[in-house]
C-alpha cells in the first residue's frame, strides 16, 4: 500500500470506530476522538495509555508535557513527529484522566490491531507500564524497559511513559539511554 492508501484506510478505520461507538460513555464524557498522528508508513508507532486534557483539545495524542518532551527524544535521535506514527491504547479520554478501566481496554484492542495492520511498522514502542502490560501482562516496566521483545509478529520495545520521566531525573535519564537505542535496533530488524 502507498502512504496515501494507509492514510485512507486509517480514516476508515477511525470512521469505522465512531460508527460502532462500541465506548458510549468514555466517548459522551470526551471532547473527540483520538485516533492517532503521524506517518501512516511510519517505522516506527509509539503507543500511550489514553488522550490527556490538551489531546482531547486537539484531538491529536502526545500535545501537552509528556508530548513535549517526547518530540525532544525524538530530536535527540534525529526523528520529527510526522516521521513516526503515535497513538494511545484507549482513543477517548477517561474523565479526570483515570486509568482507562479493563473493558475500556478491552473494547479499545481490535482498532489499535487493525492500525498496526495498515501501518505494519518495524517497531512497536509502548510508553509506560499500561501500554506495555496490554501486550506483555506478565512484564515489569523496571526491568523490561529498553529490552526488545518478539510478539505477535511485531519487535516490541517497552520504554517508560514521558510523562512519569518529566519530574524524576533518574527516569528521565533512563528513558534518554533508552531512546538511543532506537536507531540502533530499527537497523537491526
Ligand atoms: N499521555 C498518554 O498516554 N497519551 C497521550 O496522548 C498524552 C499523554
Amino acid at each position: 500500500m502507498t502512504k496515501q492508501q494507509k492514510q485512507k484506510e486509517l480514516d476508515n478505520l477511525a470512521a469505522k470506530f465512531m460508527a460502532q461507538d462500541p465506548l458510549p460513555e468514555l466517548r459522551s464524557g470526551a471532547r473527540q476522538l483520538v485516533p492517532g498522528d503521524g506517518n501512516p508508513d511510519a517505522d516506527i508507532v509509539f503507543i500511550g495509555e489514553a488522550p490527556g486534557a490538551k489531546e482531547d483539545e486537539q484531538g491529536v495524542p502526545f500535545v501537552g508535557a509528556a508530548g513535549k518532551f517526547l518530540a525532544e527524544m525524538l530530536d535527540g535521535i534525529g526523528l520529527k513527529r510526522e516521521d513516526v506514527f503515535i497513538t494511545n491504547i484507549v482513543k477517548y479520554r477517561p474523565p479526570n484522566n483515570r486509568d482507562p478501566k479493563p473493558e475500556e481496554i478491552q473494547a479499545s484492542m481490535s482498532y489499535l490491531m487493525a492500525q498496526l495492520k495498515v501501518i505494519e511498522p518495524k517497531l512497536v514502542i509502548t510508553l509506560g507500564r499500561h501500554s506495555m502490560n496490554v501486550f506483555f501482562p506478565e512484564l515489569v516496566i523496571s526491568q523490561a524497559h529498553g529490552k526488545p521483545v518478539r510478539r505477535s509478529g511485531h519487535v516490541f520495545l517497552p520504554l517508560f511513559h514521558p510523562a512519569a520521566a518529566l519530574y524524576n531525573g533518574g527516569l528521565r535519564q533512563t528513558l534518554i539511554d533508552d531512546f538511543a537505542l532506537i536507531p540502533t535496533l530499527l537497523h537491526k530488524i
